[in-house]
Protein backbone atom coordinates (compact mmCIF):
# COMPACT_ATOMS: atom_id res chain seq x y z
CA UNK A 1 0.00 0.00 0.00
CA UNK A 2 1.11 3.54 -0.76
CA UNK A 3 -0.17 6.12 1.61
CA UNK A 4 0.39 10.12 1.55
CA UNK A 5 0.39 11.94 4.71
CA UNK A 6 -0.37 15.70 4.44
CA UNK A 7 0.25 17.55 7.85
CA UNK A 8 -1.28 20.82 7.94
CA UNK A 9 1.10 22.13 10.63
CA UNK A 10 4.50 21.77 11.52
CA UNK A 11 4.49 20.20 14.83
CA UNK A 12 4.00 17.14 16.58
CA UNK A 13 0.84 17.65 18.43
CA UNK A 14 -2.52 16.66 19.23
CA UNK A 15 -3.39 16.41 15.64
CA UNK A 16 0.00 14.61 14.44
CA UNK A 17 -0.53 12.47 16.91
CA UNK A 18 -4.05 11.01 15.53
CA UNK A 19 -2.82 10.85 11.84
CA UNK A 20 0.50 8.36 12.85
CA UNK A 21 -1.58 6.43 14.89
CA UNK A 22 -3.84 5.68 11.57
CA UNK A 23 -0.77 5.47 9.71
CA UNK A 24 0.26 2.77 12.05
CA UNK A 25 -2.91 0.72 11.62
CA UNK A 26 -2.80 1.02 7.84
CA UNK A 27 0.74 0.24 7.94
CA UNK A 28 1.04 -3.98 7.44
CA UNK A 29 4.40 -4.24 5.91
CA UNK A 30 7.60 -3.47 5.59
CA UNK A 31 6.70 -2.58 1.82
CA UNK A 32 3.75 -0.38 2.34
CA UNK A 33 5.05 3.22 1.44
CA UNK A 34 4.45 6.54 3.08
CA UNK A 35 5.20 9.61 1.28
CA UNK A 36 4.56 12.88 3.92
CA UNK A 37 4.35 16.45 3.79
CA UNK A 38 4.09 18.93 6.27
CA UNK A 39 3.12 22.35 5.61
CA UNK A 40 4.19 24.94 5.04
CA UNK A 41 7.95 23.90 4.86
CA UNK A 42 6.72 20.88 2.02
CA UNK A 43 3.72 23.40 0.26
CA UNK A 44 3.50 26.39 -2.03
CA UNK A 45 3.55 29.73 -0.75
CA UNK A 46 0.42 31.41 -1.16
CA UNK A 47 -2.09 31.38 -4.85
CA UNK A 48 -1.11 34.50 -6.33
CA UNK A 49 -4.32 34.29 -8.23
CA UNK A 50 -3.22 34.58 -11.53
CA UNK A 51 -4.97 31.55 -13.04
CA UNK A 52 -2.13 29.93 -14.56
CA UNK A 53 -3.20 26.58 -13.31
CA UNK A 54 -6.50 26.74 -14.86
CA UNK A 55 -5.89 28.41 -18.49
CA UNK A 56 -2.69 27.38 -19.59
CA UNK A 57 -1.38 24.41 -17.54
CA UNK A 58 -0.40 23.53 -13.55
CA UNK A 59 3.23 23.89 -14.58
CA UNK A 60 2.51 27.68 -15.01
CA UNK A 61 1.79 27.86 -11.28
CA UNK A 62 5.23 30.15 -10.17
CA UNK A 63 4.69 27.11 -7.41
CA UNK A 64 4.70 24.74 -9.10
CA UNK A 65 7.66 22.77 -7.91
CA UNK A 66 5.87 22.12 -4.51
CA UNK A 67 2.60 21.49 -5.64
CA UNK A 68 3.48 18.90 -8.62
CA UNK A 69 5.88 17.01 -5.99
CA UNK A 70 2.85 16.31 -3.77
CA UNK A 71 0.40 16.17 -6.50
CA UNK A 72 2.82 13.27 -7.88
CA UNK A 73 2.59 11.34 -4.40
CA UNK A 74 -0.85 11.52 -4.47
CA UNK A 75 -1.54 10.10 -7.89
CA UNK A 76 0.88 7.62 -6.80
CA UNK A 77 -1.23 6.31 -3.55
CA UNK A 78 -3.74 4.35 -2.62
CA UNK A 79 -4.69 6.28 0.37
CA UNK A 80 -4.03 9.85 0.83
CA UNK A 81 -4.40 11.32 4.63
CA UNK A 82 -4.69 15.01 5.29
CA UNK A 83 -4.83 16.82 9.16
CA UNK A 84 -5.33 19.74 10.05
CA UNK A 85 -5.87 21.19 13.47
CA UNK A 86 -8.82 23.39 13.51
CA UNK A 87 -7.47 27.22 14.40
CA UNK A 88 -10.80 29.76 14.23
CA UNK A 89 -13.60 26.73 13.17
CA UNK A 90 -11.39 26.27 10.50
CA UNK A 91 -8.59 24.31 8.86
CA UNK A 92 -4.92 25.90 8.71
CA UNK A 93 -4.16 28.67 6.53
CA UNK A 94 -0.98 26.62 5.32
CA UNK A 95 -3.48 23.60 4.62
CA UNK A 96 -6.10 26.03 2.84
CA UNK A 97 -3.09 27.63 0.58
CA UNK A 98 -2.17 23.88 -0.60
CA UNK A 99 -5.49 23.35 -1.54
CA UNK A 100 -5.77 26.49 -3.61
CA UNK A 101 -3.24 25.49 -5.72
CA UNK A 102 -5.30 22.17 -6.91
CA UNK A 103 -8.48 23.88 -8.14
CA UNK A 104 -7.42 22.86 -11.22
CA UNK A 105 -7.47 18.94 -10.75
CA UNK A 106 -11.08 19.89 -9.78
CA UNK A 107 -14.28 17.97 -11.68
CA UNK A 108 -15.18 21.24 -13.53
CA UNK A 109 -11.99 21.67 -14.98
CA UNK A 110 -8.72 18.71 -15.26
CA UNK A 111 -9.40 15.68 -13.07
CA UNK A 112 -6.81 13.70 -12.21
CA UNK A 113 -8.50 9.75 -13.50
CA UNK A 114 -6.57 7.90 -10.89
CA UNK A 115 -7.90 10.01 -8.01
CA UNK A 116 -11.59 7.74 -8.48
CA UNK A 117 -10.10 4.78 -7.42
CA UNK A 118 -8.46 6.32 -4.24
CA UNK A 119 -9.46 6.50 -0.18
CA UNK A 120 -9.31 9.96 1.23
CA UNK A 121 -8.91 10.57 5.08
CA UNK A 122 -9.55 13.90 6.63
CA UNK A 123 -8.05 14.37 10.32
CA UNK A 124 -8.49 17.61 12.65
CA UNK A 125 -8.36 18.06 16.47
CA UNK A 126 -9.59 21.10 18.46
CA UNK A 127 -10.31 21.67 22.25
CA UNK A 128 -13.75 22.50 21.83
CA UNK A 129 -15.71 23.07 18.56
CA UNK A 130 -14.86 23.00 15.09
CA UNK A 131 -13.10 19.62 14.06
CA UNK A 132 -15.93 17.98 12.25
CA UNK A 133 -16.14 21.22 9.81
CA UNK A 134 -12.71 21.00 9.29
CA UNK A 135 -12.87 17.56 8.65
CA UNK A 136 -15.86 17.94 5.94
CA UNK A 137 -13.66 20.74 4.78
CA UNK A 138 -11.06 18.45 3.42
CA UNK A 139 -13.09 15.49 2.32
CA UNK A 140 -15.33 18.17 0.49
CA UNK A 141 -11.62 19.01 -1.47
CA UNK A 142 -11.46 15.17 -1.70
CA UNK A 143 -14.95 14.79 -3.47
CA UNK A 144 -13.98 17.62 -5.90
CA UNK A 145 -10.98 15.79 -6.92
CA UNK A 146 -12.79 12.78 -8.20
CA UNK A 147 -11.62 10.34 -4.50
CA UNK A 148 -14.95 8.25 -4.04
CA UNK A 149 -14.89 6.96 -0.15
CA UNK A 150 -13.81 9.77 2.07
CA UNK A 151 -13.55 8.88 6.34
CA UNK A 152 -13.48 11.78 8.51
CA UNK A 153 -11.94 11.71 12.17
CA UNK A 154 -12.54 14.36 14.19
CA UNK A 155 -11.57 14.89 17.95
CA UNK A 156 -12.25 16.64 20.15
CA UNK A 157 -9.31 16.17 22.70
CA UNK A 158 -9.91 19.05 25.09
CA UNK A 159 -6.32 19.87 25.22
CA UNK A 160 -4.19 22.94 23.97
CA UNK A 161 -1.49 20.40 23.51
CA UNK A 162 -1.06 16.32 23.22
CA UNK A 163 0.30 15.57 26.18
CA UNK A 164 -2.93 16.95 28.26
CA UNK A 165 -4.90 14.83 26.48
CA UNK A 166 -7.09 12.31 28.91
CA UNK A 167 -5.94 8.80 28.87
CA UNK A 168 -10.31 8.37 28.15
CA UNK A 169 -9.56 10.77 24.64
CA UNK A 170 -7.21 8.36 23.60
CA UNK A 171 -9.17 5.16 23.92
CA UNK A 172 -11.31 6.89 22.23
CA UNK A 173 -8.91 7.82 19.19
CA UNK A 174 -7.64 4.43 19.44
CA UNK A 175 -10.91 3.10 18.75
CA UNK A 176 -11.63 5.92 16.00
CA UNK A 177 -8.54 5.01 14.22
CA UNK A 178 -8.24 1.17 13.79
CA UNK A 179 -11.94 1.47 13.32
CA UNK A 180 -11.39 3.87 10.21
CA UNK A 181 -8.11 1.48 9.24
CA UNK A 182 -9.81 -1.82 8.96
CA UNK A 183 -12.84 -0.33 6.68
CA UNK A 184 -10.00 1.34 4.64
CA UNK A 185 -8.13 -2.27 4.45
CA UNK A 186 -11.33 -3.75 3.93
CA UNK A 187 -12.53 -1.39 0.60
CA UNK A 188 -8.56 -0.90 -0.41
CA UNK A 189 -8.60 -2.53 -4.24
CA UNK A 190 -12.67 -2.77 -4.48
CA UNK A 191 -14.15 0.17 -6.76
CA UNK A 192 -15.81 2.82 -4.69
CA UNK A 193 -19.07 4.50 -5.67
CA UNK A 194 -19.89 7.87 -5.28
CA UNK A 195 -23.43 8.66 -6.91
CA UNK A 196 -23.38 12.65 -6.73
CA UNK A 197 -20.06 12.49 -7.47
CA UNK A 198 -20.73 9.95 -10.98
CA UNK A 199 -23.54 12.44 -11.87
CA UNK A 200 -21.54 15.67 -11.70
CA UNK A 201 -18.79 13.91 -13.78
CA UNK A 202 -21.83 13.49 -16.58
CA UNK A 203 -22.57 16.60 -16.14
CA UNK A 204 -19.39 17.94 -16.59
CA UNK A 205 -18.88 15.88 -19.33
CA UNK A 206 -21.42 17.34 -21.40
CA UNK A 207 -20.31 20.50 -20.52
CA UNK A 208 -17.33 20.02 -21.73
CA UNK A 209 -18.53 18.88 -24.85
CA UNK A 210 -19.56 22.74 -25.59
CA UNK A 211 -16.40 24.31 -23.94
CA UNK A 212 -15.24 27.11 -25.47
CA UNK A 213 -14.30 29.11 -22.34
CA UNK A 214 -11.05 26.84 -21.99
CA UNK A 215 -9.92 24.96 -24.62
CA UNK A 216 -7.15 22.87 -22.15
CA UNK A 217 -10.04 22.09 -19.89
CA UNK A 218 -11.74 20.67 -22.86
CA UNK A 219 -8.30 19.05 -24.51
CA UNK A 220 -8.25 17.11 -21.04
CA UNK A 221 -11.39 15.79 -21.18
CA UNK A 222 -11.43 14.77 -25.20
CA UNK A 223 -7.85 13.29 -24.79
CA UNK A 224 -9.26 10.82 -22.38
CA UNK A 225 -12.38 10.03 -24.01
CA UNK A 226 -14.46 10.99 -21.41
CA UNK A 227 -16.73 13.71 -23.71
CA UNK A 228 -17.84 9.92 -24.58
CA UNK A 229 -18.69 6.84 -22.68
CA UNK A 230 -15.47 6.61 -21.07
CA UNK A 231 -15.17 6.66 -17.29
CA UNK A 232 -11.85 7.32 -15.21
CA UNK A 233 -13.26 4.92 -12.56
CA UNK A 234 -13.68 1.95 -15.10
CA UNK A 235 -10.40 1.45 -15.80
C1 LIG B 1 -4.85 29.90 16.81
C2 LIG B 1 -5.64 28.81 17.42
C3 LIG B 1 -7.01 28.74 17.17
C4 LIG B 1 -7.78 27.75 17.73
N1 LIG B 1 -9.11 27.68 17.45
C5 LIG B 1 -9.87 26.72 18.01
C6 LIG B 1 -11.25 26.60 17.71
O1 LIG B 1 -11.81 27.35 16.93
N2 LIG B 1 -11.95 25.64 18.33
C7 LIG B 1 -11.39 24.78 19.21
O2 LIG B 1 -12.08 23.94 19.75
N3 LIG B 1 -10.06 24.81 19.48
C8 LIG B 1 -9.29 25.75 18.89
N4 LIG B 1 -7.95 25.79 19.13
C9 LIG B 1 -7.34 24.72 19.91
C10 LIG B 1 -6.80 23.61 19.01
O3 LIG B 1 -7.66 23.34 17.93
C11 LIG B 1 -6.62 22.29 19.74
O4 LIG B 1 -5.87 22.48 20.90
C12 LIG B 1 -5.97 21.26 18.83
O5 LIG B 1 -6.09 19.99 19.40
C13 LIG B 1 -4.51 21.58 18.58
O6 LIG B 1 -3.97 20.58 17.77
P1 LIG B 1 -2.39 20.37 17.69
O7 LIG B 1 -1.95 19.87 19.04
O8 LIG B 1 -2.21 19.39 16.60
O9 LIG B 1 -1.82 21.72 17.38
C14 LIG B 1 -7.16 26.78 18.58
C15 LIG B 1 -5.78 26.84 18.79
C16 LIG B 1 -5.03 27.82 18.22
C17 LIG B 1 -3.54 27.85 18.45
Amino acid sequence: MKITVIHGQLHKGSTYHVTEELIGYLKQSDTDEVYSFSLPIDGPSFCVGCFGCIYKGESNCPHQVKVQAIVSAMVESDVIVIDSPTYCLEMSGQLKTLFDHMGYMYINHRPEGKMFQKIGVGISTAAGAGAKHVTKSITKQMFWWGIPKRYRIPVLVMAKSYSEVSEKIKVKITKQTKKVAQQIHHNLGHPHRDFLQRTLFRLMAMMQKNNTWNPIDKIHWENHGWINKIRPWRV
